[in-house]
């Protein structure tokens, strides 16, 4: 576990149980155990309640307005799998539950997000809902009992898809919400999330809350970074492996963290205790939380390479959006520090 993460659980009064951790400690993998008994949906199952879950940290999603201006919120993640079927059971805290949407009313609502394409090759989608050419498939519960599957190819561009046989159940009781997704490992059609562990025991996935009685919707959600689920049956690639564990930033965030003044950054970005609100670019107060090393790195080095699609954050030419973003033109030390300061922003 991060001490970071640690940190926010224990800023959040929430209890922690020690994640599923791979070897070097990561607290980016949540195991699947294999059964021999369909997962039950009931999300008050002992045998739910049994596994240690992985602690994941959403946080507020601030790339796109509206978003929101929530605290970040731990939810916790256990999964089983059959030789058929593929289940998790999310748990998170809120203090009140909201079933019912209606006019000027939301309900709770919870979601994974799966790449349509991973395994060795691939790279990651944008985390908030993929990017052109690199699609995401959701599966979404909301607490009025709605269970759909939805796909989108970066944010503006969700689309319900047919049903796939996704079954979803939530239960609130005493400040806690606790969902089980359920669907068949194989799927038919296109934008689909498939999982078959004897080719790749490793699936990137995210998570996504929205507290309805904050007005919570859409954009306005709490996001967590990609995260890792492994598969206890099945194989998984050395070489995906390591693309899955995240490099340890190699400079200095309190460098980085003045360099972002005086390399213009927090011109056009809100950071944490930067005065000025600038909103020419997207608030990067959690950045590190949501974004990982690398996606950052190229962020930089390649502003329009995904371009985050904000209103004002880009223009088009040739039918092509430019990042309004400069790349990045400092050396290399300061390239390191200001990614450090990034990394440590959640
Ligand atoms: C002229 C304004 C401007 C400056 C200066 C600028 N940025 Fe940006 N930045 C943007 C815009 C606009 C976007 C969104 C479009 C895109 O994806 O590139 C962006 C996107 C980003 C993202 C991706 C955020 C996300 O939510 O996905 C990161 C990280 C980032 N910038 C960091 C930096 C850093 C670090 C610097 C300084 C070295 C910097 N920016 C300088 C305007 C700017």
């Amino acid at each position: 576990m991060s001490r970071l993460l640690a940190a926010t659980a224990i800023a959040l009064g929430v209890a922690f149980v020690p994640s599923v951790s791979g070897a070097g400690g990561s607290e980016a993998f949540a195991l699947a155990k294999r059964v021999a008994a369909e997962p039950p949906l009931d999300p008050a199952s002992p045998v739910w309640l049994k596994l240690a879950p992985l602690a994941v940290a959403l946080y507020p999603q601030t790339s796109v307005a509206p978003g929101t201006d929530a605290k970040p919120l731990i939810a916790r993640v256990r999964a089983l799998h059959t030789t058929q079927t593929l289940a998790i059971h999310l748990e998170w805290r809120d203090r009140a539950a909201a079933r019912e949407p209606g006019i000027g009313r939301f309900a709770d609502a919870a979601a994974l997000q799966w790449p349509v394409d991973y395994g060795p090759g691939h790279a990651l989608p944008y985390v908030g809902m993929g990017h052109a050419s690199a699609p995401v498939a959701l599966w979404f519960w909301r607490a009025d009992g709605t269970a759909e599957t939805l796909a989108a190819e970066g944010f503006g561009t969700l689309t319900r898809q047919p049903p796939d046989g996704l079954q979803a159940r939530g239960q609130w009781k005493g400040g806690v919400w606790r969902a089980v997704f359920r669907r068949a490992l194989a799927a038919e059609g296109e934008h689909r999330a498939r999982f078959d562990p004897a080719r790749s025991a490793l699936v990137p996935f995210a998570l996504a809350i929205w507290n309805g009685e904050a007005g919570e919707r859409d954009g306005a959600k709490r996001l967590s970074a990609w995260k890792w689920l492994r598969f206890e049956k099945g194989s998984a690639d050395e070489a995906y492996a390591e693309q899955a564990s995240e490099p340890a930033p190699a400079g200095d965030a309190g460098r980085g963290k003045r360099l972002v003044s005086e390399k213009g950054c927090a011109a056009c970005h809100v950071f944490p205790g930067n005065p000025a609100q600038p909103r020419i670019g997207p608030a990067l107060t959690y950045a590190g939380g949501i974004h990982s090393y690398s996606y950052l790195a190229q962020s930089l080095a390649e502003p329009s390479r995904i371009v985050v699609p904000g209103k004002g954050y880009f223009a088009v030419q040739d039918g092509k959006r430019i990042s309004l973003m400069p790349p990045f033109d400092g050396g290399e030390a300061e390239r390191r520090d200001i990614l450090a300061y990034l990394k440590s922003l959640r």
